[in-house]
């Protein structure tokens, strides 16, 4: 018989990994706390943009035309009990409000509510990125609260999907890593990824603390690069040089790789921030906290970026002040293919600008609603025509292909002053300073 899987939680994480299991031939019941959350995925629809995703649930989703119907949704923890064979735990770990550390109150609730439902044997895999630690702690909890006992086991299954390429992620992972306390654990999780496993995905075996660190490390490495090349960007600056240059010469050299590499306003979103922080955090607590003080460093590089944006734009408006500057912003997300406004460098830089008297108008292709949710005071646009028409200074804050093919001579025509800064190194200079264009970067020389 298929192993029957349950997903708790259904946000990007979640939903992603839902409609993953469903392809991969397992019957999948997911539960959220949220009922409008789980009434639209019911429905087929996802309650973000991630592109391919709607199409795959669509495909799974129980009711839909055509759907093989492997997957449901459901807001009942009785029902998630009875049904799972596997139970993964997809809820967010968001930063604590005020603190460093990591909010485990999603994951701690998520647990209190499914341990009390497992009266048949099971194994609950974590998916959330937690402290380290925090898998001995809730294995104690299971054992604890499930009325089938030690038949109720732990495993930590750490997610490294991309946001933008979240289905491709889930379906054909790099590596797939498990933290298991017993044979049976591993062989469970053997048979629920036997798909990529036998397509090449190596499946790396290890303790509890381990699984749990290989993701927080493995975010503090991509942190870091990104930081680094940006400290370089810096650098450039001072001495007239080109980061982008830069970084290809650097990246040819395989050891260092050419990934990660391009300077900008810096890194944002709902993972590598917080990432990083929770694990300075937890390696304070654990007395190892000397470890870790370079990725301060690397927080405050990635900050400094956005004010850096903000000044270069100040600059280019005649250097005082905003006061009755019209500053155009495209991009909202914080990276493109998303919707995702979260800790965004891009919302930030405008909100900063705002705030210092400019008349920002912001668009984005995707990210509109959640951008005006977080910043209702911010204006807004239709289409980059509209939010560049009168503006002093362009600044392109997400990279999202629709901006690279923008007709840069329309623009001019519309744009006060035609000054476009690239936060994200991603424009084609020369097709910009053709069309009449001052084009600046970061780390780039002026002319
Ligand atoms: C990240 C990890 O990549 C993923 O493995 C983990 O599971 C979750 O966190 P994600 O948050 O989706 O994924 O975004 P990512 O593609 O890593 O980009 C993070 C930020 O870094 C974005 O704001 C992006 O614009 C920025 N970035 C990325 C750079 O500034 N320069 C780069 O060279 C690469």
């Amino acid at each position: 018989m298929a192993l029957k899987i349950t997903v708790i939680g259904t946000g990007y994480l979640g939903a992603t990994h839902a409609a993953a299991m469903a392809e991969l031939g397992f019957e999948v019941l997911g539960l959220d706390v949220v009922p409008e959350k789980i009434e639209m995925l019911a429905a087929g629809k996802v309650p973000m943009y991630e592109p391919g995703l709607e199409e795959l649930l669509a495909k799974h989703v129980a009711g839909i035309e055509g759907s093989s119907g492997r997957l449901r949704f459901t807001t009942s923890w009785e029902e998630i009990g009875e049904f799972g064979d596997v139970h993964f735990v997809c809820v967010n770990t968001p930063q604590k409000h005020g603190e460093y550390a990591c909010d485990m109150s999603y994951v701690d609730r998520a647990f209190a509510s499914l341990a009390p439902q497992l009266k048949r044997p099971a194994l609950v895999v974590g998916k959330s990125t937690v402290p380290v630690g925090s898998a001995a702690r809730l294995a104690g909890l299971l054992a604890e609260l499930a009325p089938v006992g030690a038949d109720a086991e732990l495993a930590w299954n750490p997610e490294f999907l991309r946001e933008g390429f979240a289905v491709q992620d889930t379906l054909h992972p790099d590596r797939i890593v498990v933290g298991v306390q017993s044979e049976r654990s591993e062989k469970l999780l053997r048979e629920v990824y036997a798909t990529p496993v036998g397509e090449g995905s190596p499946f790396v075996v290890m303790d509890f603390p381990t699984s749990e660190l290989v993701k927080t490390s493995a975010n503090s490495f991509l942190a870091t690069k990104i930081s680094f090349i940006n400290a370089m960007a810096e650098v450039c600056e001072a001495a007239d040089g080109d980061v982008v240059k830069l970084a290809e010469a650097i990246g040819y050299d395989e050891r260092i790789g050419s990934k990660f590499l391009r300077a900008g306003i810096g890194f944002g979103g709902g993972c590598l921030p917080k990432d990083i922080r929770a694990f300075m955090a937890r390696a304070g607590e654990l007395g190892a906290d000397q470890a870790l003080t370079f990725l301060r460093e690397v927080d405050s590089i990635n900050m400094r970026r956005r004010g850096h944006m903000v000044e270069l734009a100040r600059d280019a408006v005649g250097g005082d002040s905003f006061l009755g500057k019209r500053v155009a912003v495209l991009g909202a997300t914080f990276k493109p293919d998303s919707d995702d406004v979260r800790d965004s460098p891009a919302l930030n830089v405008a909100g900063q600008i705002h705030l210092q008297g400019g008349q920002v108008t912001v668009y984005d292709p995707k990210g509109m609603e959640n951008a005006r949710r977080l910043f209702p005071t911010l204006g807004y646009a239709e289409s980059a025509l509209d939010a560049v028409r009168g503006a002093d200074v362009v600044l392109h804050l997400t990279e999202w292909r629709e901006f690279r093919e923008l007709d840069v001579a329309a623009l001019g025509e519309v744009a006060t002053s035609r000054i476009v800064l690239d936060g994200r190194n991603a424009l084609d200079s020369v097709k910009w300073r053709e069309a009449g264009w001052t084009y600046r970067a970061m780390g780039r020389p002026k002319a």
